[in-house]
């Protein structure tokens, strides 16, 4: 059995789905069910034994505490954290809750529990962190990408919490030896992702004919990771990776915003066969973000090398597979965006209310 965190977000639920669909063992989603998380993610797992959900926050040590030692999980992900750049610059104060303190309250859950298994078990246990590349901070165009042995220079309020997280982590793999791993990721893109980030933001205001905010120039450049790929990896570090290590994990895509805007507009017109206003008109150039980042690039070599992993999808195949999944999930779109989802909780799940 393993316990993830934030399973029913955006990269917690692909993970879950890709867990399910290719091993038996359970695992236990512990979620607080932020506005970013739906269990509508997981709803083709409602009724499978091997996907438990307990609607608890990792900042609640006791209750985090007695999950562990009722279902004694081989492994912990944590996946949950507050993460959308943009609303740690409004207001940074949930970040730091939930990916600070947060973060340390579950690793003090996780480290008793671990330091009472027995040998065996204690053995075989592994704690592995999800964070982001943007804790590394910013590139120029001419800078090497990110290897595991960067300087840690985050710019805001939520790279800048996730570093801290980072930190507590690697403490206590280094004070009380608990079996740690991180992995810092790139930008990742896919189904179920919400739609206030860039790529499902662009499909989803063509859809609706909505202008696309571009922020400042829109020449900031990103490194695009699929989100199953960015799973696979995941998988493979889990059961391969080397104790008290950090993995970068990148999708080999830099692009600059307004290509990845252009590229969606384009397609999306030869999908809807809409050729009197071109999607690109839409695009609308906007005050740009405060301290924003202007590359992500990460270097891959080390889980290349050692792990032998690289991400499968081209942008190209990773953006079309994006696209059709929100063109035929629109009803999930229109769902988390308003208060639907909530309705349709209190129908399926009205005992974790
Ligand atoms: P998300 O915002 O879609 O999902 C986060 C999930 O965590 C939600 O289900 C939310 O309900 C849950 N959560 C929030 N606070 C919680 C708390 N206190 N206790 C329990 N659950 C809580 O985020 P995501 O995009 O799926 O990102 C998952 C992880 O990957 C995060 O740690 C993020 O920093 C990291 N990451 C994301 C990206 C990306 O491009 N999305 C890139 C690099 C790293
Ligand atoms: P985002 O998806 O918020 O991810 P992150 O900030 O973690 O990289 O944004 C990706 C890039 O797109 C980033 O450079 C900011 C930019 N952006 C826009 O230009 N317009 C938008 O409406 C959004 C949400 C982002």
């Amino acid at each position: 059995m393993i316990l993830v965190t934030g399973g029913a977000g955006f990269i917690g639920s692909n993970f879950i789905l890709d867990w399910c669909r290719s091993s038996d063992e359970q695992v236990i989603n512990i979620d607080k069910l932020t506005y970013a998380g739906n269990l509508m993610n997981l709803s083709s797992l409602k009724d499978s034994p091997q996907h438990k959900f307990f609607n608890v926050e990792i900042g609640n040590s006791n209750q985090v505490s007695k999950i562990l030692k009722k279902y004694k999980p081989r492994a912990v992900i944590n996946f949950a954290a507050e993460s959308h750049v943009d609303r740690s610059i409004h207001g940074p104060r949930d970040f730091i809750y939930t990916n600070i303190i947060g973060t340390y309250e579950l690793l003090e859950a996780v480290n008793s529990y671990w330091a009472n298994l027995q040998d065996s078990q204690k053995a075989d246990f592994k704690f592995m962190h999800i964070s982001t590349d943007e804790v590394y901070g910013s590139l120029l165009p001419e800078d090497s990408s990110f290897t595991e042995k960067n300087q840690y220079k985050p710019n805001s309020p939520y790279s800048a919490s996730k570093a801290s997280s980072d930190h507590l982590v690697r403490a206590f793999n280094k004070t009380y030896q608990l079996p740690t791993i991180t992995t810092n990721c790139s930008n990742n893109y896919g189904p179920f992702q919400f739609p206030e980030k860039l790529i499902p933001l662009t499909i989803n205001n063509i859809i609706h004919n909505k202008k696309i905010p571009v922020y400042g120039d829109g020449m900031q450049v990103r490194d695009w990771l699929y989100v199953n790929d960015h799973c696979d990896a995941l998988r493979l570090i889990l059961s391969d990776g080397s104790i008290g290590e950090i993995y970068n994990i990148g999708g080999l895509n830099e692009k600059t915003n307004i290509d990845v805007i252009t590229m969606i507009c384009n397609k999306m017109d030869d999908i809807q066969f809409k050729k009197d206003i071109p999607s690109i008109n839409l695009i609308q150039h906007v005050k740009d973000r405060a301290g924003h980042d202007t590359r992500y690039s990460i270097d891959i070599s080390k889980v290349s090398k050692t792990l032998d992993w690289k991400p499968k999808e081209t942008f190209e195949s990773g953006i079309d597979k994006t696209i059709k999944w929100y063109l035929d999930n629109q009803n999930w779109v229109d769902s988390v965006s308003t208060g639907e989802y909530v309705k349709w909780m209190k129908k399926n799940y009205s005992e974790l209310l």
